[in-house]
């Protein structure tokens, strides 16, 4: 039987700021899945998002749209991308799938059936962007340690996970598998900074968010977004339904990829969570490093200081999916962060992308073509640097294994390039040039030709799972099946006479200053027409929650009498019953409104504003207008007869 591979990578926030830092998890999963698929293993791959909580429950309600209504869109835009980018997932979980949602009920109700889940109350600090819980202890100068973010003092009842508990075991196992977190170097920030300490209880359950999983032994809570993403691991493999045999074949996991900002919750809740389900741990978490811009991570809400181009669709656009993979998977040195740079990227396409292994494809067709009418020649005997060549180009495969064993995608593309190197060395030392002058050489020509590309194959067959377009490519103009995996390898794979074809240039050359000018207009012009329609639609305003709009009491009225105020052309005076109550209230319409019209008019007042008194008249509250965009005033009223004292909101 097959040896089977699960992977996994985080399930997204539906924020829609996509930015090539996000694309880095999941192009190293697909990396890493297709290689294992070219080894024929049986691989299970995961990706998907995180929709519940309150991030999204508020976004929504600023929107004017049901989170649902406003995740479906993202959801789309999130799936666009891994597709433009040629991410092949087996499964793309949301966690609003139905069998997800049913499934995270089903554990909360084995957790808390087992006293793993317990009610309590809580109290503490709550930072909204990264839907985390922290004590004061834990906070940094009062913000949030992980964002710097402003976090908000909440109070509420609600249902605890015994972490504590599983202190011990998870300490047990830090000894036992060192490899179970990796890099290294997060392992001692767990151990020491957060299991050593020892671990407290924590809240799973909001009875303030209402975007959520509701918990099946008490509908007013929510299941905690981050328990309820965490188990999509195992709900995508049907744990926890009728149907597990998914889960019966790929649990636990091979490898669990995070970015290092998440760790904490995948390297101690997570394997906490499953201890107390009693399911295994996956064998590995890797935490690896961010994309940075000027030194921060690279995010749109922080919008870092260099103006860089790193809109995902627009890179695919310009350059295509392979130069974006190989970028990723290429020039961040595994598991450390990586500064992006437009400049570095053009440099790495132009060098290795369509230097080295553009011109490697196109001499070699070229000389088929013009050589052997398109034919591949027969393989020759060996001579000269032959050896040397078949070598590399055989010897590439365990290397480039090794390298993918430790994760480390640039290690093996370093491999494959240094056989597309090797075999633009060897041209220049066989000199096919000359070769093709001379009659008597016409078939050391053709063993040339033969090496050539039968090292070019071998180079697109070890390429597959990081180029994924230009591999396909080569092995189709070499009539070579697109297919192939990894048994595939050994050198003399090609056909004598088989077909060549010549292929445009797989990758632009570009002219690095004149793409980098480019870009900069580029995003000039958007940055500033999106300026634009921000100041036309007046949102100046910084965003309040509803809790603050709420602090405003509006109330309708009826105007029971009114009058101009003495020496002004501005200001009317109303009496305004409001319920059972009667306020005297001063407003600017005396321009739109004569007093006769106003009354019997019902209108909406702001109630609790602090008294003033204008021009000798007190003034208790406020009347709603709309105003016209000329500086015109109309009395906003309600649409349907409503009784005075009624409640606006
Ligand atoms: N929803 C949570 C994960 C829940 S998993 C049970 C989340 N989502 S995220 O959308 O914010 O991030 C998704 C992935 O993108 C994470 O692995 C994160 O580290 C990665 N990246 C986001 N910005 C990044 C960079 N600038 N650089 C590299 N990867 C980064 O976290």
């Amino acid at each position: 039987m097959a040896k089977k591979f699960y992977i996994t990578t985080p399930i997204y926030y539906p924020s829609g700021n996509w930015h090539i830092g996000h694309c880095y998890t999941t192009v190293i999963c697909d990396a890493l899945a297709r290689f294992h698929k070219l080894l024929g293993e049986d691989v299970f791959f995961l990706t998907g998002t995180d929709e519940h909580g309150q991030k999204v429950e508020k976004e929504a309600l600023r929107r004017g749209v049901t989170p649902m209504e406003f995740v479906d869109p993202l959801v789309s835009e999130l799936k666009d991308m891994w597709r433009l980018l040629d991410v092949g997932y087996d499964r793309f979980i949301r966690t609003t799938d139905e069998d997800h949602v049913q499934a995270v009920q089903r554990i909360y109700q084995k957790l808390y059936e087992s006293g793993d889940v317990y009610k309590s109350e809580y109290e503490g600090y709550y930072c909204t962007p990264c839907e985390s819980f922290w004590t004061e202890s834990q906070l940094v100068g009062g913000k949030c340690p992980d964002c710097g973010r402003e976090v908000t003092r909440q109070k509420e009842e609600s249902y605890f996970f015994r972490l504590s508990k599983y202190a011990p075991a998870l300490l047990e196992h830090y000894e036992k598998h060192p490899e179970f977190l990796q890099p290294k170097s997060r392992v001692n920030e767990m151990v020491n900074n957060f299991l050593k300490a020892g671990l407290n209880d924590f809240s799973v359950s909001r009875t303030t968010v209402k975007w959520g999983v509701p918990l099946p032994f008490d509908r007013k809570h929510t299941a905690y977004v981050w328990i309820d993403a965490l188990l999509n691991y195992i709900t995508a493999l049907g744990y926890g339904s009728e149907n597990d045999s998914l889960y019966q074949t790929y649990w636990p996991a091979e490898l669990q990829m995070v970015g290092k900002e998440i760790v904490r919750f995948h390297s101690i809740i997570w394997p906490a969570i499953l201890m107390a389900l009693g399911e295994p741990l996956p064998q590995q978490i890797y935490g690896h490093g961010w994309l940075l811009i000027g030194g921060e991570k690279l995010s749109k809400s922080k919008e870092n200081a260099r103006p860089e181009l790193t809109d995902p669709y627009e890179l695919v656009k310009r350059y295509g999916a392979d130069a974006v993979r190989y970028y990723l998977l290429r020039e961040i040195p595994f598991g450390s962060d990586g500064e992006y740079t437009g400049e570095r990227f053009l440099q790495r396409v132009n060098a290795d992308l369509a230097n080295d292994l553009g011109n490697l494809v196109s001499r070699t067709q070229a000389m088929i073509a013009q050589n052997f009418d398109g034919k591949l020649p027969p393989r020759g005997k060996e001579e000269g640097p032959d050896g040397e060549l078949i070598a590399a180009a055989e010897g590439a495969f365990e290397k480039v294994r090794a390298a993918m064993d430790a994760l480390n995608a640039p290690d093996a593309l370093a491999e494959i390039f240094a056989v597309v190197s090797r075999a633009n060395k060897y041209i220049d030392e066989t000199t096919p040039w000359l070769l093709a002058k001379d009659p008597a050489k016409r078939e050391r020509l053709g063993a040339v030709l033969y090496n050539l590309a039968e090292t070019v194959r071998i180079v697109a067959i070890l390429l597959k799972p990081f180029l994924t377009r230009a591999s396909a490519a080569i092995l189709k103009s070499f009539s070579f099946d697109e297919g192939a995996g990894f048994h595939t390898l050994s050198f003399g794979g090609l056909r004598a006479g088989c077909r060549v074809e010549k292929l445009p240039p797989l990758f632009p050359r570009f002219d690095v200053k004149k793409e980098l000018a480019a870009v900069a207009d580029m995003l000039a012009a958007k940055s500033k027409a999106e300026e634009k329609p921000k100041a036309e639609s007046g949102q100046g305003k910084p965003l309040i929650s509803i809790e603050e709009f709420g602090k405003a009491e509006l109330k309708v009225g009826e105007v029971i009498a009114c009058e101009r105020v003495p020496k002004s052309d501005k200001l009317l005076h109303e009496t305004v019953r409001i319920g059972g109550e009667v306020r005297s209230v001063v407003s600017g319409i005396a321009k739109f409104y004569t007093p006769e019209e106003m009354v019997g008019k019902k209108v909406v007042v702001v109630t609790n504003l602090k008294p003033v008194t204008l021009r000798g008249v007190l003034s208790e509250g406020m009347l709603l207008c709309a105003e016209d965009g000329q500086g015109n005033l109309a009395l906003v009223s309600p649409e349907r007869p409503v009784e005075s004292g009624g409640t606006v909101r």
